[in-house]
């Protein structure tokens, strides 16, 4: 079965049939045996494996929109069906990290460290207690000052995307994660430029509120200015509705007019408005790990299943030495001659700078 349409409504025909005849038809049973889906994911029937390894930017740059929490919950989701995966935390805010226990206080190894100083993403990558699948390289607050130390480096628009992929070339190919999600801040600047330089697809959440909309376009302008001058493969290839509140008129209308505007890339599956969703960050964990009965848990789930499918019929990227994986744009192809691998120097150290 190639088609990856079919697939997913096998995959979740099953999981459908798995809750239906049975005895559980009260509320509290039912939740509670979509808890046990989602504790036990890994005896069920894996998410499939991308077409290549998918790096995903997550931007835009309208605050509070679901950002941080699509970013952890899809990577949470990905990994306890059997995908290795990376977060990486570009926030100086540092939420992501915070959501998967990870510590990011002043001084922690974390992405700073590989964006404007010499580090390997290696060398700041943590593990996390979610899923043995699942690492993260978390943000501290330093990354604040990175905006500005950036300004002066060399082929700073490459950062991000040089050192994810040293650290995938780096990997042997059964250990290369087959998602590395990046959670940009709220803002169009140099870390989200980054970010939209190292993926090769965008991931865009939309928040179902009155002003979901607005700023988009700015958004996708700075994406198309990003595809004709730094990163000619990246591509929007997914949208999420969250934060759907059932009971309002105004999030169907905002739903309505996001599929129309957006079509086949608007994710079928839509995240509620769930109050477990929120409260899951303040003990360090995602919902699924949180609450994994609740429905921001499934939905994401859901989601997550639904992503993973799309991706795989992705053509591997041809440039690239290895089963998947980034491609580096060609050398001088861009306009910029002084971004090739080979003729950046290195940074100074943090030390060397103070
Ligand atoms: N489905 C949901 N149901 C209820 N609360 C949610 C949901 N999704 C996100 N939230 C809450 O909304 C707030 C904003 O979410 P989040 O931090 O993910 O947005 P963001 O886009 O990353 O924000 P920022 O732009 O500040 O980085 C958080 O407090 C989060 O817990
Ligand atoms: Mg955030």
């Amino acid at each position: 079965m190639t088609d990856p349409g079919q697939r997913l409504r096998s995959s979740l025909a099953a999981d459908q049939a798995a809750s239906s005849g049975t005895e559980f038809d009260s509320p509290i049973a039912m939740e509670a045996l979509r808890a046990t889906r989602v504790l036990h994911a890994a005896d069920q029937e894996p998410f499939p494996a991308p077409g290549r390894i998918r790096v995903v930017t997550i931007a835009n740059q309208k605050g509070g929109v679901g950002k941080t929490t699509s970013a952890v919950n899809l990577g949470v989701a990905l990994a306890l069906y059997g995908l290795r995966t990376l977060v990486i935390d570009l926030d100086p805010q540092g939420n992501a990290s915070t959501a998967l226990g990870v510590e990011h206080s002043v001084g922690t190894p974390s992405v700073y460290d590989a964006l404007v100083g010499d580090s390997s993403l290696s060398e700041v990558v943590h593990p996390t207690t979610a899923s043995p699948l699942l690492s993260c390289v978390p943000a501290t607050i330093d990354l604040a000052g990175a905006e500005i130390e950036l300004v002066s480096v060399v082929a700073r628009e490459y950062r991000l995307r040089r050192s994810i992929e040293a650290y995938l070339h780096s990997l042997p190919v059964e250990r290369r994660p087959h998602y590395v999600l990046i959670d940009c801040p709220p803002s169009l600047g140099l870390l989200t430029l980054n970010a939209l330089v190292a993926g090769d697809e965008v991931l865009i959440p939309i928040q179902c509120e009155y002003y979901a909309l607005e700023g988009l376009g700015q958004l996708l302008n700075n994406i198309d200015l990003v595809r004709q001058h730094l990163n000619p493969g990246i591509a929007v290839r997914t949208i999420l509705l969250t934060m759907y509140d059932g009971r309002t008129k105004l999030a169907d209308q905002v739903a309505e007019e996001v599929r129309n505007h957006f079509g086949d890339l608007v994710l079928d599956a839509v995240i509620p408005r769930n109050v477990r969703v929120s409260e899951a960050p303040g003990y360090g964990q995602s919902v699924l790990t949180y609450d994994p009965g609740s429905r921001g848990s499934t939905s994401y789930v859901d989601a997550a299943r639904e992503f993973a499918h799309r991706g795989v019929a992705l053509p591997p990227l041809t440039s690239h030495p290895a089963p998947g994986g980034i491609a580096a744009p060609p050398a001088g192809a861009l306009g910029f001659p002084d971004t090739d691998a080979a003729t950046v120097p290195v940074p100074p150290s943090p030390e060397e700078r103070a």
